[in-house]
């Protein structure tokens, strides 16, 4: 008999979104006639642009030739794809190299697997609520996480205890799920913390691309000090709507080195490199060509169009809860709103009580930690007309 891996026994039986699917979908078998508008999980719904469209339509036609066809492409992503992200980050002003970057198919893989390269008995240190991939691809492997409170004492944003020691940190900022945002006095803060304890941040910033404060950090390397002590990881999928089109992308500086129990110097852009080599074969070249795209001008201002699209209907879901004074966070500088459910309802209740009473998606607050708890969230990447039909059942309903 194989010897599985029972630190699956101590995950729950399916992953967030998934449990939130399976709920909707055996409401609307229950209830074929209802008309349910999801503003659950954040995934787009506008197309991509007509700049990343016309690359993507290039790339396919590049494989119908023998002269332009590719096949096997280096795990670590086509150079042109690196190069337009280091040239995003130069206009943003942040420089990196190419090769720092590596090309995935998105942010969740990556913040997954980067566990691979952590051996036992680190303190890992995670803020509650968070995106559930952290806790549970740690879990996976056994490992024991120690929980940051974020709440509305910190507005959401856990900052070091300098009594706590840790060795892995994950921060994203702009936050999933409270949309919470970081300035750069707070991540300079981390980043003093890391070096000092020898620690190392996972920076997941795949929301990035919705700060228009120019004032906010959009990547930790904006902080100095942050490429001996971080790697960070982005995804398309927010900021071009590659939900489905699938390509992420994470920094690993050169910088970024520590030193074994024996004794020798271990880089981690190295080790990256070793595990993507050998686990990983690439993104696809179809997609890292529209990819490429959408970091030029052009397609990134295609891409900013979107952006704003959502962030109107993040506004319009905001006044909504304003209007039922219902105290929320996000959704300025994120696509996310956050907000205490009416009543002191938890967080599951309520997410019943509106997929029964409104026909509306939620995520509830608990299915990213324990401070979630009284905590609902709705994201702002729906179509207009059904934010709007959505916000008006809301209006009746609270
Ligand atoms: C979310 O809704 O939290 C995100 O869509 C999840 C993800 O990006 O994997």
């Amino acid at each position: 008999m194989p010897k599985l891996n029972e630190n699956y026994l101590n995950l729950k039986e399916s992953y967030l979104f998934s449990e939130i699917a399976n709920r909707v979908n055996k409401y609307k078998k229950e209830n074929p006639d209802k008309n349910v508008i999801s503003l659950g999980i954040g995934d787009v719904t506008l197309p991509l642009g007509s700049e990343v469209i016309d690359a993507l339509h290039e790339g396919v036609n590049d494989l119908s030739k023998a002269e332009t066809f590719m096949g096997y492409g280096p795990e670590h992503g086509y150079m042109f794809l690196r190069e337009a992200i280091v040239d995003y980050y130069k206009r943003n002003g942040v420089d990196i190299t190419a090769e720092e970057v590596f090309i995935s198919d998105g942010a969740k893989s990556d913040t997954g697997n980067i566990t691979d390269m952590f051996g036992p008995g680190n303190v890992i240190l995670i803020p509650d609520p968070t995106y559930p991939v952290y806790v549970d691809s740690n879990m996976m492997n056994g490992r024991e996480i120690t929980y940051m409170d974020a709440s509305e004492k910190n507005d959401f944003l856990a900052m070091p205890d300098k009594n706590v020691h840790a060795d892995i940190i994950y921060i994203c900022s702009p936050n999933n799920p409270t949309g919470a945002v970081y300035n750069h006095a707070q991540l300079k803060e981390w980043v003093d913390y890391a070096l000092e304890n020898d620690a190392i941040i996972l920076f997941d910033s795949a929301y990035e691309a919705f700060i228009s404060d120019p004032d906010l950090p959009r990547s930790i390397f904006a902080i100095e000090g942050a490429k001996k002590c971080a790697i960070e990881f982005c995804s398309l999928s927010k900021t071009a709507g590659f939900t489905g089109a699938r390509c992420g992308y994470t920094i690993v500086p050169e910088d970024l080195k520590f030193t074994s129990s024996t004794g020798k110097e271990m880089s981690l852009n190295a080790m990256w490199n070793r595990r993507q080599s050998t686990k990983f074969n690439g993104a696809s070249y179809i997609v890292q060509k529209g990819a490429a795209k959408a970091f030029t001008k052009e397609g990134m201002a295609q891409c900013q169009e979107n952006i704003a699209y959502y962030k109107e209907n993040a506004r319009l879901i905001a006044e909504c809860l304003k209007e039922k004074n219902i105290r929320f966070y996000g959704g300025i500088n994120s696509p996310y709103i956050w907000f205490e459910c009416p009543n002191n309802m938890e967080s599951w209740d309520f997410f019943d009580y509106l997929l029964n009473n409104a026909q509306i998606v939620g995520t509830p607050g608990a299915g990213f930690g324990k401070n979630g708890t009284h905590y609902f969230r709705l994201t702002s990447f729906g179509n207009r007309e059904n934010t709007i039909e959505a916000i008006e059942r809301l209006n009746k309903l609270l």
